[in-house]
């Protein structure tokens, strides 16, 4: 989809000759085009197709435009979208001890995030991905933190959230998080927020900065709470039938340039929050529709201690080794 950035001479040459690609690469996700996972797919796109001489056309579909999360994992299984970035909480079916990722306050920051991303915790949770056989894990990307958000009243406490409708991912560490708080936890796919949140179907949700944002979230509730209390990353994923069809030099440039956009990734929702922040003070002071609430230590720690409890419900599914091992990683 992107000839053009062969340069005007090379793309008329192209032309002449009737050239058409090797390979098709479909590659879907459910979230804007100007978040980190938007851009870095965007630019994966460039870069496959940059390495590959135009070999393989790569063809990007954003916004849960070719598929929505409750089917993306379905058509990368029969090959019918070649590439997908899922959040980690969607392989819960596929992959339960993905899960580990949705346990409330289990990352102390960013970089711990990431020890345990790129670490032993991270290579053991891919290969449960890998066993499905039709798909192969490439790497891991991020999105952030997520904050809670409400329409109704402001979540300073726990206690805020009882009897509360929260939108969630599918995840059972979801719903036992938002149930530890008296919250009433409802499975929705992203594309359905918005209006759910809207037309009062749920209350609240949680969300990383940039998904908040970049859907105007904001426009639709009425709080926003700092509470980082739980992750959203991603998995990116490769039609395993796809991957082996490709020749050796190929598949070296798609991992080559998969290890770029990563990269890329990584930065740019590093960069973002900061941006989307003083974007989200701004209209909050114009508008006086949104009320940031930055939470003291002492009542971070109670929303820690309220969550936390979930922990033993998810040994068996999980691993208590495993979520051991994440906690204990440097
Ligand atoms: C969500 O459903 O909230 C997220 O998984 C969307 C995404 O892909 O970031």
């Amino acid at each position: 989809m992107r000839k053009l950035v062969l340069g005007t001479v090379a793309a008329a040459m192209l032309a002449t000759s009737g050239f058409a690609a090797d390979y098709v690469m479909k590659v879907s996700h459910v979230v804007s085009a100007s978040t980190p996972k938007g851009k870095a797919a965007d630019f994966f796109e460039k870069r496959v197709e940059e390495l590959t001489g135009g070999k393989i056309d790569v063809q990007v579909f954003p916004n849960s435009q070719l598929y929505g999360d409750g089917e993306e994992i379905k058509a990368l299984a029969m090959n019918n979208v070649q590439v997908i970035m899922p959040s980690l909480s969607k392989f819960t079916s596929i992959a339960p001890q993905m899960q580990l990722f949705d346990l409330p306050f289990i990352f102390r920051d960013k970089q711990h995030l990431y020890n345990v991303m790129d670490g032993e915790v991270g290579k053991i949770l891919k290969s449960k991905v890998d066993e499905k056989k039709q798909m192969i894990a490439l790497d891991y990307w991020d999105a952030g933190f997520k904050d809670l958000s409400s329409s109704t009243k402001p979540l300073i406490l726990p206690t805020d959230a009882n009897g509360m409708k929260f939108r969630i991912q599918s995840s059972k560490v979801l719903e036992a998080q938002f149930k530890s708080v008296g919250g009433n936890p409802q499975v929705l796919p992203f594309s359905e927020v918005y209006s759910a949140l809207q037309q009062g179907v749920v209350d609240g949700t949680e969300n990383p900065l940039s998904n908040f944002y970049t859907k105007k979230f904001h426009e639709v509730q009425s709080s926003l709470t700092m509470s980082e209390h739980g992750y959203l990353g991603y998995l990116v994923v490769m039609n395993e039938q796809f991957w082996n069809k490709l020749p050796k030099d190929l598949q070296a440039n798609v991992s080559q340039a998969m290890k770029e956009a990563t990269a890329l990734e990584r930065k740019e929702s590093a960069l973002e929050d900061a941006k989307i922040m003083e974007e989200l003070t701004k209209y909050s002071k114009e508008t006086n529709k949104l009320q940031i609430i930055e939470l003291t230590p002492e009542q971070k720690q109670q929303w820690r201690k309220a969550m936390s409890v979930v922990y033993p419900q998810f040994y068996d599914v999980i691993g208590e080794d495993l979520i051991k091992k994440a906690i204990d990683t440097k």
